[in-house]
């Protein structure tokens, strides 16, 4: 299997599935690019694993896992990152033999809207079976482990991701403020900052739960207090970094920047951004219809994404399949463990995408401003001096 890592100078390399045979299966991340000298400790991953952890509440998935993390390498005697690789783990607990053999049992059936069809196409019988292996939700374990640590590095330069649910089942919370957002942030079990219109999507996905279904929805993101100048002009524009960061993840069908899809039907006298000179000498813009990117570089202004996530594919109700090892059509029984919705676990995901995106183009516009040689003036501007 090829393509476990991500980023060109902050580097994560995940690994690990939820059902790995034997003991100390887990899912673990090695992270490059740490500085040395942080004194990073595991609460402050926990925190963030926490956030996607299943089995907390109604819309979560009934599955036991604590995701208790541990820093395996790159701390030093002194508890302070030494600039080596972090490597983090987290083991599987709740890996019991009645759910292997639930999977066993439907093992070349394949699930609809699941990746286990083209997992079959591509590694054949020996594809894992048990769990979805690396197409499972737990994948993302490791990112958001390695996320943490690009939050904390992006946290001492003054940078914030908070992601949220923007739409469920069609209902959408209204346009808020960065600071009404983060005031709200996590306040219900759906993530949506919008409290009044957070009921009405609970009470919509617990009506589609009862009935055995899934719900979709939209997932906010937005990075605050980015300075000026990230991004590299061509392939490597920060629109293109986070996009492929942010389209890695499983269950992710689109995704917006800024006015988005709404550009379709705008006039440019509508969708320009108009500028204004602060009075401390900093250009703003009175509108952020460009989501904080011009040319695919961060123009200081929050960069604001918004992402599509699908009905969780696993349902309770009885679905057509095709048996892979008998190449015939059969019923697939309804299955009970899963998430009616992704909405209220998957911002930890995208929030830790995004970090690891952002520091690392961060990175990126460092290495080569300090080569550029900009000057005072524009370094000025992009708030380096
Ligand atoms: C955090 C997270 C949790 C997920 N949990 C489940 C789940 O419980 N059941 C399920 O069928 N899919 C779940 N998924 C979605 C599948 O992993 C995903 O839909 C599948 O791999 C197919 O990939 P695709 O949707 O990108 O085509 C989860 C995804 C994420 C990111």
């Amino acid at each position: 299997m090829l393509g476990n890592s991500f980023g060109r100078i902050f580097r994560v390399t995940t690994c690990g599935e939820s059902y790995g045979k034997g003991k100390g299966s887990g899912l673990a991340v090695i992270v490059d690019g740490v500085p040395p000298g942080l004194r990073i400790s595991r609460e402050v991953i926990q925190t963030e694993l926490d956030k996607r952890r299943p089995g907390l509440g109604k819309f979560n998935s009934p599955r036991k896992e604590t995701d208790q993390c541990e820093i395996f390498a790159g701390i030093g005697q002194d508890g302070v990152t030494t600039g080596a690789p972090l490597g983090i783990i987290v083991y599987n607990v709740d890996t019991k033999k009645i759910h292997i053999e639930q999977y066993r049992q439907y093992k070349d059936v394949f699930r609809p809207g699941h990746a286990t069809y083209s997992f079959f196409l591509k590694y054949g019988e020996a594809q894992d079976w048990c769990g979805a292996g690396r197409a499972s939700g737990r994948e993302t374990v490791g990112r958001v482990a390695g996320g943490a640590v690009a939050k904390f590095i992006l946290a001492r330069e003054g940078i914030e991701i908070l992601a949220y649910t923007k739409e469920c089942l069609g209902i959408r919370a209204r346009d808020m403020s960065w600071d009404e957002i983060k005031k709200n942030y996590r306040k219900n079990e759906i993530n949506c900052p919008d409290l009044e219109t957070a009921k009405k999507m609970e009470e919509s996905v617990a009506e589609i739960k009862a009935e055995g279904d899934t719900a979709g929805g939209i997932i906010e993101a937005i990075v605050h207090n980015v300075p000026p100048g990230l991004g590299e002009p061509v392939f490597d524009k920060l629109s293109a970094t986070i996009a492929h960061a942010v389209c890695s993840i499983g269950a992710v069908k689109g995704i917006e920047f800024g006015a988005g899809f709404r550009v379709g039907s705008m006039k440019g006298s509508e969708n320009n951004d108009q500028p204004y000179m602060t009075k401390d000498g900093k250009v703003r813009f009175r509108t952020n219809n460009a989501g904080g990117l011009l040319g695919g570089i961060s123009n200081g202004e929050d960069i604001v994404v918004r992402i599509a996530i699908k009905p969780t594919p696993t349902i309770s109700i009885e679905q057509t399949s095709i048996n892979m090892k008998k190449m015939r059509e059969e019923k697939l029984k309804p299955i009970t463990r899963r998430d009616p919705t992704l909405v209220g676990r998957i911002y930890a995901v995208v929030e830790a995408m995004i970090a690891i995106a952002v520091l690392d183009s961060l990175y990126m516009a460092r290495a080569y401003d300090s080569l550029a040689n900009l000057d005072e003036k524009w370094l000025r501007l992009k708030g380096r001096l």
